[in-house]
């Protein structure tokens, strides 16, 4: 098992030495190395099981320190950064070439991020190179939103996991490209549309497919649970599974399950807090007796366009397509 604490030299020491360490983000929690060190960074892949064809983001500690990884920032790119970072975005620029090749999959773009955690920030502002950090679970599974998630999963294969609590996001980071110079959403996540767009003008959105190059990690079935996950309408579902159910329901429960078998989101309705929740509930429910998980949509603005994008991916496992 990994240590879980606080101790930011002991995660700088093992960083600096080529290890790989956990960190928080407000986001998810992330499996980190070195980014400019293609070995270390090889490591991430096989400790995740992840394809090569799935590039990283690289976190920095701040936009100042962007220009020494990326060849031009677009001038919507440099508001955004300066509107939402720190914070849940991610932004795909043209790279240099110090920046190997392994982290972008051969792609010309890297990913930038600058994540809102008070440790974490004070780990990369400690060292001299970017964070090369997929979310710290094995690929295709649900992330982790606390360091007990990541010990169950990975704790044989890390020695630490820097402690930063529960994610006060709980969704990945938005990923926003550029084409000429106008911004293009490949991935829904922790800041919402609406935000973005109240200082960046309109936005496309290309939700990306497993065919799509441009974000070759927006696979259909990812984030998945183990377990047979449906989304839909809870009354539906459960008059055709009846009791094989365990349920996600967002702000109220089903009064023909057991309490214990369901995750209730936000019984105030909130999003936000809803999608703090989600990837904990899928684990826990994951993890009990019922076969099935039945999820319902939540209302589809703001963060929860996000929180229904990761329920239908969960959903899109192998031989569960609907
Ligand atoms: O919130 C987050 O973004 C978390 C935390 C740890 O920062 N990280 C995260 O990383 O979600 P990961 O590896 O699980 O997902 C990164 C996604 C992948 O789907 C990948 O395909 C996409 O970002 N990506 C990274 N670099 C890219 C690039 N240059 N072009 C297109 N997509 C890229
Ligand atoms: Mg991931």
């Amino acid at each position: 098992m990994s240590i879980i604490g606080k101790d930011i030299q002991e995660a700088k020491r093992l960083l600096e030495r080529g290890d790989l360490v956990a960190i928080p983000t407000e986001t998810v929690y992330g499996l980190a190395g070195n980014a400019l060190d293609g070995n270390t960074v090889t490591k991430i892949f096989s400790v995740k099981e992840r394809p090569f064809f799935d590039p990283l983001i690289v976190h920095v500690p701040d936009l100042k320190s962007v220009d020494k990884w990326v060849t031009h920032i677009p001038a919507k790119a440099k508001k955004l950064a300066e509107a939402f970072w720190p914070g849940p975005l991610t932004l795909l620029l043209p790279r240099k070439s110090v920046i190997p090749d392994i982290v972008t999959a051969g792609l010309e773009t890297v990913g930038i991020r600058c994540p809102k955690n008070e440790v974490t920030q004070q780990l990369l502002r400690s060292i001299d190179f970017p964070l090369a950090a997929p979310s710290a679970n094995p690929f295709g599974y649900v992330s982790p939103t606390n360091p007990h998630h990541v010990n169950e999963q990975l704790g044989n294969k890390i020695n630490y996991i820097v402690d930063g609590g529960e994610c006060q996001v709980g969704i990945e980071s938005t990923i926003v490209g550029f084409e000429n110079d106008s911004p293009v959403v490949f991935r829904l996540g922790g800041l919402s549309i609406e935000d973005i767009e109240r200082v960046a003008g309109k936005v496309d959105i290309q939700l990306n497919s497993s065919s799509n190059p441009k974000a070759p990690g927006q696979l259909r079935s990812h984030y998945a649970p183990r377990k047979k996950l449906l989304v839909g309408s809870l009354t539906e579902l459960l008059s055709h599974y009846g009791n094989q159910v365990s349920v996600v329901a967002y702000k109220n429960p089903l009064r023909e399950v057991e309490l214990s078998n369901q995750r209730i989101l936000s019984p105030k309705g909130k999003l936000e807090e809803a999608a703090q929740n989600l990837f904990s509930a899928l684990r826990e429910l994951d993890k009990l007796a019922p076969p099935i998980i039945i999820a319902e949509e939540v209302p589809n603005v703001g963060i929860g366009r996000a929180i229904n994008d990761r329920l239908y991916r969960a959903a899109a496992q192998e031989g569960n397509r609907q």
